[in-house]
């Protein structure tokens, strides 16, 4: 009787403490408040976490950012700073202060540091592609500008950045060669060359190819093409980026479904490499021009812009939903996926507010413009079985 009194005491007591030991740990690393576990953790037996990083973010001017990162992720993308327009403006010219930052902040929380992008058609500055007349240089000398320009920046961070983008968006929407100055003045053996000189400055960084829109059958096919030629010729590639800019309707998924496991055949790493979700109504038709929202008639305004006091919660459950199917997709290919990153921390530091109209107010990452997670977070944190 008297031990069953004690007991009636003691084990209340000892649950207690249990759970608030329990609380205590499951607690660290995450954000705020917030009583989920973190996006590394949740998906820490399936492929890393990545995110895009601003120079603000890895330098902790935007420290509410930086601790965002630190929490949530496990892998790390400079979004701007390792582009060649930035490390690379003038021809004698290098900028190395930020992505050295970058690269001691992924290092200081024991990150994957990845470094994007060595071959592009754009933020890339015309220099590059001209001699001092304005003329459009020959082949041997953009090879020879390729070349010193990844040994440079490649060779920098050689053991430390351990994962490259090589080249970006070669190929057409029809599956067709991009006619950027590179394929013009080079020739399609770009791309190999651009893998080769990458694996002569780091023999032991991952070397990847990375495309927008693969989950489209006819893009996915030429690039599925362009890389079984690397292969057979040996050339050093690793892996196979698809970036992941998703609409709300598009792409659904299944055709997200058959593009992983056209990917997975090819026997690479296969990584989602810039996920977001636009909710705001297409804009394409600005995309090449420098429109502002602002300059639009108050019509035109309010429906590209429809969101901007906040996005109505039947939008929200949306946008939860759609990244809860797009994680389903994932996790079913967990296997061949490593990464997941996602293209910028949160709904305002995304290039979506800017492009292809700037100005628009947009939502499409699981962190709101206050740093907090969204319906959506906790829809990808809940696929997790
Ligand atoms: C491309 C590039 C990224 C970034 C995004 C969106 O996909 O690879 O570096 O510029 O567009 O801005």
């Amino acid at each position: 009787m008297k031990a069953y009194c004690i007991g009636s005491i003691i084990w209340p007591l000892l649950i207690g403490l249990l759970m608030t030991g329990l609380v205590t740990s499951c607690t660290s690393g995450r954000t705020g408040t917030y009583s989920q576990p973190t996006l590394k953790e949740a998906f820490k037996g399936d492929f890393l976490i990545g995110v895009a990083v601003n120079q603000a973010q890895f330098t902790g001017k935007d420290a509410r950012g930086a601790a965002l990162v630190e929490a949530q992720f496990n892998s790390i993308i400079p979004e701007n700073v390792l582009k060649w327009e930035s490390v690379h403006p003038r021809p004698d010219k290098y900028e190395f202060t930020a992505p050295d930052r970058y690269v001691e902040f992924g290092e200081k929380n024991g990150m994957f540091i990845i470094g994007h992008t060595l071959v592009w058609h754009k933020q890339t500055p015309q220099w590059v592609f001209e001699d001092d007349k304005g003329n459009p240089v020959d082949r041997e000398t953009l090879l020879q500008r390729m070349r010193e320009h990844i040994h440079t920046v490649v060779g920098r961070y050689k053991g430390r950045i351990k994962a490259w983008d090589v080249v970006n968006e070669a190929i057409n929407e029809d599956g067709s060669w991009r006619e950027t100055q590179w394929y013009k003045i080079i020739g399609e053996d770009f791309v190999a060359k651009a893998f080769q000189y990458a694996h002569e400055a780091d023999p032991d960084a991952d070397l990847n190819y990375n495309e927008f829109a693969l989950e489209t059958e006819p893009k996915r096919n030429g690039v599925i093409a362009l890389i079984k030629k690397l292969k057979a010729q040996g050339v050093p590639i690793t892996g196979i980026g698809s970036q992941m800019h998703a609409r709300m309707d598009w792409p659904t998924v299944a055709e997200t479904d058959a593009a992983f496991d056209a990917l997975a055949k090819l026997g690479l790493k296969v990584m989602v490499t810039e996920l977001d979700m636009d909710v705001l109504p297409s804009a394409g038709q600005y995309k090449n021009t420098d429109t502002a929202i602002g300059r639009l008639s108050p019509d035109l305004q309010a429906r590209l812009n429809p969101y901007t006091n906040g996005l109505p919660d039947s939008v929200q459950q949306q946008l939860a939903k759609r990244y809860a199917d797009l994680f389903g997709v994932f996790l079913k290919h967990r296997r061949e996926i490593s990464r997941v990153t996602f293209w910028c921390v949160t709904d305002t530091d995304s290039w979506l507010n800017y492009w292809p109209v700037k100005g628009r107010t947009a939502y499409p990452l699981l962190f709101d413009g206050n740093g907090q997670p969204k319906p959506a977070f906790d829809a990808v944190i809940r696929t997790v079985r």
